[in-house]
């Protein structure tokens, strides 16, 4: 009697009580007893529409029997044996029952009700309970240590009420319990090493409370545990060894705690384990390869820890297996092909490791494999061509890994597929004939990868298809009007290939539509109207194409949106005033058009807005006072024919005066500009604009080169300023690397130095004046090409140069070698480019063979190539840029002979021989150099 010796005074009262109470005999009096007893609880409770049998007939003598009132069990003598008022809707607590008065009760089921209030320690004097369950009630307050008492109890629910506190040491005393369940409490503190004399125990279930400290290794005594669930708590500490005694445990659920240390190999003895769930903690080390003797194991779960090492090859033989789940490791080393002889499994997670090696094709053999996902890996090669050989894949997730090569015929033919994920790896082939119809298919994602080929109609016959993601490959030919039947649609990103055509009106019957990007494309024509009708529309993006005409007026209809990009095109006309019923926009982007006409005055209706982007227009008049009702944190009106004084909202004030110049007379207390005068004596007649009338007039008259300079040079003393870069970039200081990209800066100089091996020889793939020119294949962008400087000690105006990098690398052109950014350490700096598989056209050309492969339609394009890169930077470009080096050597070809110009600007930004140039005026715009011109088509 443990009671005693805690020499607590009050269970000496109690034991007292106790045996005064049950050594009397209780023969004919039990049942009145009980029937008082009864009759008294049933007055203080709420609700008691199921209890109306418990009461005395009108001519109640005190002999009445309880025993055929609802939920109340008696024995042969007439005595309450069990109380049963499970799901009866009762409201009440269990203050006013007087547990003392059922000498034989065995079994309360109260579970289910609306009981309140806490357990009453008196729950102790029922000494013949064995089952006890007050589950799903409002019960608060803590398991009282009576509860010990109950040391014939078998069954302990207390799940789904409000307790909190600890759990009672004594429960230790409890040795005839089998089943223990307290979850979905708020129990908080250490699981009671006392547990570990539940010797009958079979069934614990602990979870979703926030039970804390370490798990005892006296579990391991508790031979006859069956099911552990102790998932969803604050437990710390290592998972002790002693588990591994547990001969008769199927169940092992210790997931999402804070477990650490490393999974002991002793696990590998429960040989009766099915599930073994440790997902979510903090364990480390490797998997042990005793896990491969876990012969009954269905699911293993040990995803979201920091485990290491390799997969061992031992779990191919867990042939029971159905969900193996890995992911969210630092596993790495390659997958074992023993996994491909886990017959049953249907689930395979290895997400998010470091799992390299090709994926085996002995995964083929999984016929029964409904989920893939490899994702987030370092796996290269081919993938397996047979993959869907069962035909139950479903999810199939492989992007962000290395691989090359095409889609896999298996996976093309795989009609069972839902989702599939290939972005982000060097996957090639012609996508138009690459992928089949799927009946199932919604989400597919192939973005940065290598395909090319024309957008396949088949896409609208995938009846489920509501995620289309083909971003950033080198996609050819027209949008087919088909997509119009995909109704079900409801994102389709095309962005970043070379697309052309328009945009079929059918789009129209898209009304599901939530996303469409078809950014830095060369689609044309004008947005088509029935754009309008996308009522669900919340993101568009039509910037970086050939648009023309004007905005539709039917796009103020799309009211959801809440980015609308339609920048870098040829979009004319004034700013319909219905665009300022999209209420929820927050970012607006007009900018780079030629779009006419004053800001409408109903802007401030755009009271979701919070960037506003207007530069490189032609938009006049004054700017609308209403601004100062609206809230937007960034503007930019620059380089427009914008006139009178700033509004005197936040946005303005704030506004860096680049984002403000380059328009007429703009004047308010902001520095760099003038102050206004008198606001209302704003002049009307602008000299400088009939000037630039004339201007605009005979320029396409007079063609010559001279004059285009001429043109240029005046361009930019009207407009001297730098553009602000629409594409989020990151200046990243870490360290001693400097760079400018909109990756990592210290990330990609390491994956830089790595993928070159510090720069070898074996690696380099031209030099040139400024440094040589390397190969390197990059996780994150691809290929690049990678100019290693010299030296950057001539680089006299490190801002200017800074400034330089970053505007040319948001310079986005089909045929302008991409500039992805920069790096600068005290060992290296490199630019960092597009890589062109091809090479130079002058190394093409000295070459018989390759150049007899360069027919006269192939220079034709290349020479028109050229002609659209140099337009488009002399013209269309923010800040004409002049290459002032134009040769064969500095025009690259990619696979299809296409043209692209490169080392824009880089002449200039190094300060090479820069004695040549003569910069006209400001930071942008060099005359070129009439006598370079001319090389490369000598060479043609
Ligand atoms: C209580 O009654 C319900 C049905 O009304 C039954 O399902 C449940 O098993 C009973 N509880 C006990 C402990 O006998
Ligand atoms: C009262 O009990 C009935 C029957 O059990 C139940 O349907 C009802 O929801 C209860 N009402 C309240 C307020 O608990
Ligand atoms: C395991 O369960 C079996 C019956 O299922 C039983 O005979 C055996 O005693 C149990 N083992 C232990 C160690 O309790
Ligand atoms: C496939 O992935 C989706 C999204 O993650 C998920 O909702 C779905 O349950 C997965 N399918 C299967 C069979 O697990
Ligand atoms: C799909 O669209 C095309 C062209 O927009 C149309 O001719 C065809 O009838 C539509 N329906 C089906 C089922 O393809
Ligand atoms: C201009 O702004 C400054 C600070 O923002 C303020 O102190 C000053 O009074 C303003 N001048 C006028 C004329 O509004």
């Amino acid at each position: 009697m443990g009671f005693l010796a805690s020499g607590n005074g009050f269970y000496f009262v109690f034991l007292v009580l106790f045996f005064i109470t049950f050594s009397s005999p209780q023969v004919a009096s039990a049942s009145s007893e009980e029937v008082g007893a009864l009759l008294k609880w049933k007055a203080s409770l709420e609700n008691t529409s199921r209890l109306t049998l418990w009461s005395l007939p009108n001519n109640a003598n005190n002999s009445s029997t309880p025993c055929t009132w609802y939920g109340v069990s008696c024995n042969a003598d007439g005595s309450v044996i069990g109380l049963n008022l499970t799901s009866s809707g009762v409201t009440g607590t269990l203050y006013g029952l007087s547990f003392s008065s059922f000498p034989n009760l065995a079994a309360i089921d109260y579970s289910m009700n609306n009981f309140s209030g806490t357990i009453p320690p008196q729950i102790g004097y029922i000494s013949k309970l064995t089952y006890l369950d007050l589950s799903t009630n409002q019960f608060s307050g803590i398991i009282p240590p009576e509860i010990g008492l109950l040391t014939n109890l078998e069954t302990l629910h207390l799940v789904d009420n409000h307790l909190n506190g600890s759990i009672p040491k004594e429960i230790g005393q409890l040795r005839s319990l089998s089943e223990l369940a307290l979850y979905t409490n708020h129990l908080e503190g250490p699981i009671p090493a006392s547990l570990g004399s539940l010797s009958n125990l079979a069934r614990l279930y602990l979870y979703n409370n926030m039970l804390s400290g370490p798990i005892p290794p006296e579990m391991g005594n508790l031979v006859n545990l069956v099911e552990v669930y102790m998932n969803m708590n604050l437990l710390s500490g290592p998972i002790p060894s002693t588990l591994g005694n547990l001969d008769n445990l199927t169940v092992l659920h210790m997931f999402v705690n804070n477990l650490f240390g490393p999974i002991p190999q002793e696990i590998g003895k429960l040989k009766s384990l099915e599930s073994l769930s440790l997902f979510s903690n903090k364990l480390s080390g490797s998997i042990p390869a005793s896990l491969g003797n876990l012969s009954s194991l269905s699911l293993l779960h040990l995803y979201n820890n920091s485990l290491s090492g390799p997969i061992p090859k031992e779990l191919g033989n867990l042939k029971s297996l159905t969900d193996l789940e890995l992911s969210e490791n630092q596993l790495n080393g390659s997958v074992p092909a023993s996994l491909g002889n886990l017959s049953n499994l249907e689930l395979l997670f290895l997400r998010d490791n470091q799992l390299s090696g090709p994926i085996p094709e002995e995964l083929e053999y999984l016929t029964l494999l409904t989920v893939l996902a490899m994702d987030t890996n370092q796996f290269y090669g081919h993938l397996p061509e047979r993959i869907c050989q069962g035909g139950k894949l479903q999810n199939f997730t492989v992007n962000n890994n290395r691989l090359t090569g095409p889609i896999p015929k298996s996976l093309r033919n795989c009609s069972s597929l839902k989702r599939l994920r290939v972005e982000g790896n060097q996957l090639t082939g012609n996508i138009s004939d690459n992928l089949g119809i799927y009946p199932n298919l919604y989400f597919v994602s192939l973005n940065d990868n290598n395909f090319y080929g024309e957008l396949s109609e088949n896409w609208s016959r995938c009846k489920r298809l509501t995620t289309l993601h083909i971003a950033r490959n080198n996609i050819s030919g027209s949008i087919p009007p088909e997509f119009g039947n995909s109704t079900q649609l409801q994102e389709l990103d095309f962005s970043s290939n070379h697309i052309v055509g328009e945009i079929p009106k059918e789009f129209g019957n898209l009304n599901h539509l939530l996303k469409l990007v078809l950014s830095n494309n060369q689609l044309s024509g004008s947005i088509p109207q029935e754009l309008g009708s996308l009522a669900e529309l919340t993101y568009l993006d039509l910037s970086a194409n050939r648009f023309s005409g004007s905005i539709p007026t039917t796009l103020g209809n799309s009211l959801p949106l809440f980015q609308l990009n339609l920048s870098w095109n040829n979009i004319s006309e004034e700013i319909p005033v219905q665009i300022c019923n999209l209420v929820h926009l927050t970012l607006l982007d007009l900018s780079h058009n030629e779009l006419r006409g004053e800001i409408p005055s109903a802007i401030n209706k755009l009271q979701s807005l919070e960037r506003l982007n207007l530069s490189r227009n032609e938009l006049s008049g004054g700017i609308p006072k209403t601004f100062e009702a609206m809230s937007l944190s960034s503007i930019d009106i620059s380089c427009n024919e914008l006139q009178g004084p700033i509004p005197n909202s936040v946005a303005f004030m704030n506004a860096s005066i680049e984002t403000l110049q380059g328009n007429k007379y703009l004047c308010g207390n902001i520095t760099g500009l003038k102050p206004c005068k008198n606001p209302s004596a704003v002049n009307k007649h602008d000299p400088k604009k009939s000037h630039k009338l004339v201007l605009m007039i005979s320029l396409p008259l007079l063609g010559s080169i001279l004059l285009l300079c001429a043109f240029i040079a005046l361009f930019i003393s009207y407009e001297r300023k730098k553009r602000k870069p629409e594409v989020e970039q990151r200046d990243v200081q870490v360290e001693d690397v400097f760079s400018i990209s909109a990756f990592d800066g210290r990330a990609m100089y390491d994956e830089i130095v790595k993928a070159t091996n510090d720069f070898d020889a074996t690696y380099c793939i031209g030099k040139g004046g400024f440094g040589n020119v390397y190969k390197a294949k990059l996780q994150s962008l691809g290929i690049v090409a990678v100019k290693k400087l010299h030296s950057l000690s001539e680089m006299a105006d490190r801002k200017g140069f800074i400034d330089e990098v970053r505007a040319l690398t948001e310079i986005r052109h089909r045929n302008i070698v991409k500039l992805h950014g920069f790096c600068s350490h005290t060992r290296h700096s490199f630019l960092i480019f597009e890589y062109l598989e091809r090479g130079s056209l002058a190394t093409i050309l000295s070459r018989d063979e390759a150049a007899m492969e360069l027919d006269w339609p192939k220079r034709v394009n290349v020479i028109k190539g050229v002609a659209h890169a140099l337009s488009y930077m002399h013209h269309d470009c923010s800040q004409p840029i002049v290459h002032r080096d134009i040769s064969s050597n500095n025009v690259l070809l990619d696979s299809e002979y296409e043209a692209y110009v490169s080392d824009f600007g880089t002449a200039k930004l190094l300060k090479l021989d820069s004695s040549n140039w003569s910069a006209v005026a400001g930071t942008y715009g060099y005359v070129a150099p009439v006598n370079k011109l001319s090389p490369m088509f000598l060479t043609i």
